[in-house]
């Protein structure tokens, strides 16, 4: 299980990290396209629907070639339009809606940049140079040129998993 020590929070103050830590936030950026920056921004808030899971647990769990998502902790990815960064993997999980989630590489195509993603109105947008891309990894606008890389997802109940192979 990815602990909260092991999210990446960006340029987040060491006091607000430190209050992140202690009221269960976890690597859920954001939801329902507000965004949350996690390197170059100036805003320090991430956004969304912060429930509290058990401390030091996000309901992530990266384990060789394979993600595990419980979407009762996990609970910002259990609506229509919730994201994820998971940064251990370097995998964006967005929640598109029936019960069907996509999984991308976070690792942008134009030049590498893998933690700067904001969310909103179906686009993920690396943050680094402005590169959109839809929920299925495809190119929106440049300057990146080739799409995200996307991974099989299966839904289980209440667990996602993400196959990294
Ligand atoms: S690295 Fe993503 S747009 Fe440049």
């Amino acid at each position: 299980m990815i602990s909260l020590e092991d999210i990446q929070t960006g340029n987040l103050s060491s006091e607000r990290r430190e209050f992140l830590r202690k009221s269960g936030a976890f690597a859920i950026m954001s939801m329902f396209g507000v965004s949350f920056f996690t390197s170059c921004s100036e805003d320090e808030t991430p956004s969304g629907n912060n429930t509290n899971p058990p401390s030091g647990s996000s309901g992530i769990t990266v384990n060789g070639n394979q993600i595990t998502v419980d979407l009762d902790v996990a609970t910002a990815l259990a609506n229509t339009g919730g994201w994820a960064l998971v940064s251990q993997a370097k995998v964006l999980i967005v929640n598109v809606g029936s019960s069907r989630f996509n999984a991308l590489t976070s690792i942008c195509t134009h030049s590498g940049c893998d933690n700067n993603w904001a969310f909103g109105s179906n686009v993920f947008t690396c943050r680094c140079h402005n590169s959109r891309f839809s929920t299925d990894g495809s190119v929106l606008s440049g300057p990146a040129l080739q799409p995200l890389r996307s991974y099989q997802t299966e839904v289980n109940g209440r667990i996602l998993t993400v196959d990294l192979g």
